[in-house]
């Protein structure tokens, strides 16, 4: 079976600004200051943010599973502001999905704010399609979230 999962968040901040974070390794910093003990710590194994790049991510401690994903950065239009990864190794593939793709889309929303679109798409045997109720977007939201406050207070958030 084939799914997915979509969640947006209005940031006050320009797309313009929201995109070269998402857009660029930046997100990456992003991640490993501020939200090491919830998203984990990524690091580059090879490229520069463009598609091909990979990255590995460690999980917390205590996440369930392999402890790990790599990612390849499969898409990255400037002009629609859209990012694609995909899991090559680990992560939910580990758990027996064939496909687990994130789509970020950055959208203009006014002059002084803008929405970025986070977007889940998975595929699961329809053996295993109990395995579906899993997949959700609250750590893709607390990124975007993230993002947003780093962009508007330029300091961690609380
Ligand atoms: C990816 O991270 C995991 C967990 O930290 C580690 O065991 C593995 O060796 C890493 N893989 C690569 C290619 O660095
Ligand atoms: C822009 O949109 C945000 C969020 O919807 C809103 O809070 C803000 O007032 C808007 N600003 C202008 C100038 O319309």
């Amino acid at each position: 079976m084939h799914g997915l999962v979509v969640a947006n968040t209005v940031v006050a901040a320009t797309a313009c600004s929201v995109w070269d974070i998402y857009g660029s390794l930046q997100v990456v910093t992003i991640i490993n200051t501020f939200l090491p003990d919830v998203l984990g710590t990524v690091k580059v194994l090879e490229g520069d943010g463009q598609v091909g790049t990979l990255l590995n991510v460690t999980f917390p401690l205590g996440t369930p599973g392999v402890g790990y994903m790599k990612e390849k950065i499969t898409k990255v239009n400037y002009k629609k502001r859209v990012k694609e990864t995909q899991t090559i190794e680990g992560g939910f593939l580990a758990l027996g999905f064939k496909r687990y793709i994130t789509q970020y889309k950055i959208i203009e929303n006014n002059f002084t704010s803008s929405i970025i679109r986070s977007t889940i798409k998975y595929e699961v045997d329809d053996k295993l399609s109990n395995l579906a109720s899993i997949v959700n977007t609250k750590l893709v939201e607390t990124l975007a979230e993230t993002v947003g406050k780093y962009l508007t207070e330029k300091k961690a958030p609380p």
